[in-house]
């Protein structure tokens, strides 16, 4: 099984970001450890990051061909992007949305993502462990 993790914007700043609710990993070491749960799992992990918005939008077109499930991490764009919303609602594969703070735990624009209906699944609040959360609830599909 083929899975696209696509983060979004700002989420290549890790390890800079708030380690309150962001911890201290920084991408490339996520990234580490997604592709090593996945490979344990018997899954295959492609992931991506990108602060373009219409990037993120092409890689959720190019999932539609490639991809057998998406995680998806679209940081801010979580909260308003109806464009991330529409591409995500053209793919007929399970989308498990992620983030690593409990967004609904924090300020009130961040209780809304725009995304969350068209998810299986979303997982917050657990940090990097929620990515693993996902791959192991997609590795059950
Ligand atoms: C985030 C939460 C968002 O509100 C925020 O804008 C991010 C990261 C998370 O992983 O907790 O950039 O998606």
């Amino acid at each position: 099984m083929r899975v696209h993790v696509l983060n979004g914007v700002n989420l290549d700043m890790l390890g800079r970001r708030d380690p309150e609710y962001y911890g201290s990993l920084t991408l490339p070491e996520l990234v580490g450890k997604i592709e090593e749960w996945a490979q344990e799992l018997g899954l295959r992990a492609i992931c991506w990051q990108t602060n373009f918005e219409g990037q993120y939008v092409e890689w959720l077109h190019e999932a539609l061909e490639r991809a057998d499930a998406v995680i998806v991490n679209p940081g801010a764009w979580t909260h308003y992007s109806y464009a991330i919303r529409d591409a995500l609602e053209l793919l007929k594969m399970p989308i498990v949305e992620v983030h690593l703070s409990d967004v609904d735990a924090r300020e009130e624009w961040r209780r809304i993502s725009v995304v969350r209906d068209v998810a299986v699944k979303t997982v917050m609040g657990k940090g990097p462990e929620g990515y693993r959360e996902a791959l192991e609830f997609l590795a059950k599909q």
